[in-house]
């Protein structure tokens, strides 16, 4: 597509049909907490032309102790029927922290039957302020037995430097990274916009999300500004994201 005549576009006028990663799933993290609100962010995502919507809730025992994958595809079923009819076709997957001695219980066998993005594609996350320890071996394992991590929003690492040494270093292990695309617009401070666009310009994301949760966060989604340097890279994760849904291995 053609941007004439600006220095920026707006996000809201991209072609952004899937959202790979929301706490839209009521009641379950500290993401949406009612029905009624999850009804209305779709409601919202989908007059922006979203028509594909994975969820993604926090598993981390720790602090959602009740969530684990029959927990969450319960809760899902629950709601299911109430999310489409917003329009918006959802799926149900998971945000796995990885925290100190975390065992995913995947085996080759088994892996298939996890809460995964599409494909074999599984989100994992880490602690704002410190990584942990055991992401190099954890996402050795997840490769192991066959599946493809994703690291959740890398640009909101405290501890990963701009230089994106470290952020390459975990890249480099087989682990895709996914845009906060909040990020671009300062969200969530100058520092993850600046890596965020380092990231962007060095091609290092293979997916972007909302990571979206409330509603109120729709509002800096249709305000954000895309600036025209960074639209064909964009464009390529929003192609992804597509893939992503369709069950399509993104590599
Ligand atoms: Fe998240």
């Amino acid at each position: 597509m053609m941007w004439p005549f600006r220095s920026y576009v707006k996000f809201a006028d991209m072609d952004f049909r899937t959202d790979v990663h929301s706490h839209i799933l009521p009641g379950v993290d500290d993401g949406f907490r009612t029905g009624q609100d999850s009804v209305k962010a779709l409601g919202l995502l989908h007059d922006m032309g979203v028509e594909h919507c994975i969820l993604t809730p926090h598993v981390y025992p720790e602090l959602y102790p009740a969530n684990n994958p029959s927990s969450i595809r319960n809760r899902f079923s629950e709601v299911s029927d109430m999310l489409v009819r917003t329009g918006v076709e959802c799926r149900v997957a998971g945000e796995h922290m990885v925290y100190a001695g975390v065992d995913s219980g995947f085996s080759e066998e088994n892996a298939g039957s996890a809460l995964l993005l599409g494909g074999r594609h599984i989100l994992i996350e880490m602690s704002y302020a410190y990584e942990s320890r055991n992401i190099r071996d954890f996402v050795f394992h997840l490769n192991a037995v066959g599946l493809h991590p994703v690291l959740a929003h890398p640009e909101r690492y405290s501890y990963y430097s701009a230089s994106l040494t470290e952020i390459r270093s975990i890249a480099d292990m087989d682990t895709q990274l996914q845009l906060n695309i909040l990020s671009l617009g300062g969200f969530y401070g100058n520092s993850s916009r600046e890596k965020a666009e380092a990231m962007l310009a060095a091609g290092l994301y293979s997916f972007l999300g909302t990571d979206l949760h409330s509603v109120s966060q729709i509002a800096q989604l249709s305000s954000l500004k895309i600036e025209k340097k960074h639209v064909p890279a964009v464009e390529r994760l929003l192609e992804n994201n597509d893939r992503l849904w369709n069950g399509e291995d993104v590599q």
